[in-house]
């Protein structure tokens, strides 16, 4: 009998689509509003496929959760995972979903939640009914609690009346952590999978996979005395006083992620896994690629959203991901993120400009959060506006900011939703008049139009889909530059991240490819390269 023997990790390095795509993440609540209830929703996603796929040429979406919720965590806090949260649509739109977007040859990537669910979840209703429920090991439970803090400030341990024990939430108490170690628990989980794989859904998102398993003996965090505080990542407070060495990152996530990507594996069509997988060194990071490449396909890298804006600094951690990638692994890259503030907000406009090159041009997958290709702003929300539960915390950051409505036009809401809508769930830009789909495409020096000029060249350049570095990213005067090539296509990037111009060494003659300024597209150069303030050119060097 023939035994069919694993693939060795050489032979799966050039398999899936998702290396040679660009996702987008459309943050289903913000994108757009399909019934008029002003909340963005599965309708509204479909109604904007078109856009996805042809005005802007990207080539898959990552959806957002949109499963039943009592939405305090936007969706995070699942109380059915195989059913759909009305104010999102139902099974049947999730099918239609499925079926326009494959019919224009999208990708679609759903959220798995595996932390945690709600706690009106019937899981969590049972496990907290007695403590001699069948359930009751579903979730950690303890006597007494330790010191670890949450993500949403406070102590992650809720004490519950009636069974007389704390039980486990790394986010809102009404999030409580699953208990990987419980094998019933797990079976349960893995057939979540199953369930949207079989429904034909691309790959998953798999949220907070670096927290999946904490020490067994729950032992306390040390305190952080380095005041290592992140000025990107919006958390509270209490969650950064420690060092969070027992709550997560455990070793034995890694067997957990062996199951589920053997659960992925069970299907045809490449399904993917991409990790949230926080802040961490890169030799760690590497880790979620399991050492046969048989654990995440791609560990979300938040690294380079978190790296100060600066030519060296790049250099740096490009450098440091492309010496701790695994041989035959291919890195996702992302610089907005629904949890983060926005690139716009970060970099300044100008500069934000010179991220989308940087962005569609690096070698991996690239991720584009809605809106970052307008330039999008952070819109201030007032507090009786806010929706997110972390933010509203006392001594909270709200992540509503970010995650205001897309403006698809300059009309009434936008055209996010209706004129007629009742309020919409967030406020829409201040400043619509300029930030929307329909003006800036109509505008040749737009941000949209400059996204839609690299995704057209990097659809069409192998050396920029597919390319090694032929010459890896390197800082010279607050330029950054490199050259990426696959046969006869050899692309140069240059990025000027200062105000002033600046020159960049050729030694060769090229074609202006795409630049932020378009009207320098097909410009012939050589030996020097000059560049403008706040330019970045791609060079075809043919
Ligand atoms: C992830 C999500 C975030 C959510 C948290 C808890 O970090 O990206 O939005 O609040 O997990 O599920």
């Amino acid at each position: 009998m023939t035994q069919l023997l694993p693939m060795p990790a050489s032979d799966r390095a050039d398999r899936g689509w998702w290396r040679r795509a660009v996702i987008y993440e459309n943050h289903l609540p913000s994108f757009r509003d399909g019934n008029g209830d002003g909340v963005g929703d599965l309708d509204g996603l479909i109604a904007s496929l078109d856009y996805l796929s042809g005005t802007l040429g990207v080539d898959a979406v990552w959806v957002g959760p949109f499963f039943r919720s009592p939405l305090l965590d936007q969706g995070f806090d699942i109380s059915d995972h195989t059913g759909v949260e009305p104010v999102f649509g139902t099974l049947a739109t999730v099918d239609r979903l499925l079926e326009a977007a494959h019919a224009r040859g999208l990708k679609v990537i759903v959220d798995y939640v595996p932390n945690h669910t709600s706690d009106q979840h019937p899981w969590f209703l049972q496990s907290r009914s007695a403590r001699e429920s069948p359930k009751r090991d579903w979730y950690v439970w303890a006597d007494a609690p330790n010191n670890w803090t949450s993500e949403a400030g406070g102590s992650v341990w809720e004490w519950d009346e009636r069974t007389e024990q704390y039980y486990l939430h790394s986010h809102l108490k009404e999030q409580p952590d699953l208990n990987w170690r419980q094998p019933e628990l797990r079976a349960a989980m893995l057939d979540v999978l199953r369930f949207w794989l079989e429904r034909g859904v691309d790959g998953f998102r798999i949220d907070v996979a670096h927290m999946l398993m904490k020490d067994p003996l729950l032992r306390d965090n040390p305190p952080d005395t380095g005041g290592e505080s992140n000025p990107y990542d919006l958390q509270h407070a209490d969650f950064a006083s420690q060092l969070h060495v027992n709550d997560r990152m455990h070793p034995d996530l890694h067997g957990v992620l062996r199951e589920i990507r053997k659960v992925l594996d069970e299907y045809p069509g490449d399904r993917v896994s991409i990790g949230e997988v926080e802040a961490m060194d890169w030799a760690r990071w590497a880790e979620f690629f399991g050492p046969e490449l048989d654990q995440i396909h791609l560990p979300f890298a938040f690294k380079l959203i978190e790296t100060p804006w600066e030519a060296g600094a790049l250099a740096e951690v490009t450098a440091g991901l492309d010496a701790a990638l695994p041989d035959g692994a291919w890195p996702i890259l992302a610089l907005g993120n629904h949890d983060r503030p926005r690139l716009a907000t970060r970099l300044g406009r100008a500069q934000a400009r010179v991220a989308a090159v940087l962005l569609l041009t690096l070698r991996g997958t690239p991720t584009l959060l809605y809106g970052d290709e307008l330039g999008l702003l952070d819109q201030e929300v007032p507090r009786e506006r806010q929706r997110d539960c972390f933010g509203l915390m006392e001594g909270g950051v709200s992540r509503d900011p970010t995650r205001t409505p897309m403006p698809w036009n300059a009309g009434p809401n936008g055209g996010f939703a209706p004129a007629d809508a009742p309020e919409l769930w967030l406020p829409v830009s201040s400043e619509l008049a300029t930030i929307n789909v329909e003006t800036q495409l109509a505008d040749a020096r737009s941000s949209l139009r400059l996204y839609r000029r690299l995704l057209a060249l990097r659809a069409g350049s192998p050396a920029l889909r597919a390319g090694d570095y032929a010459r890896p990213p390197r800082a010279d005067g607050g330029c950054l530059s490199y050259v990426r090539e696959a046969g006869a296509d050899r692309k140069l990037v240059a990025l000027n991240l200062t105000g002033e111009e600046r020159a960049v060494a050729l030694g060769e003659r090229g074609t202006v490819a795409v630049s932020t300024d378009p009207e320098r597209d097909g410009e012939a150069v050589r030996d020097q390269l000059r560049l403008r303030p706040d330019e970045a050119v791609v060079v075809d060097l043919g």
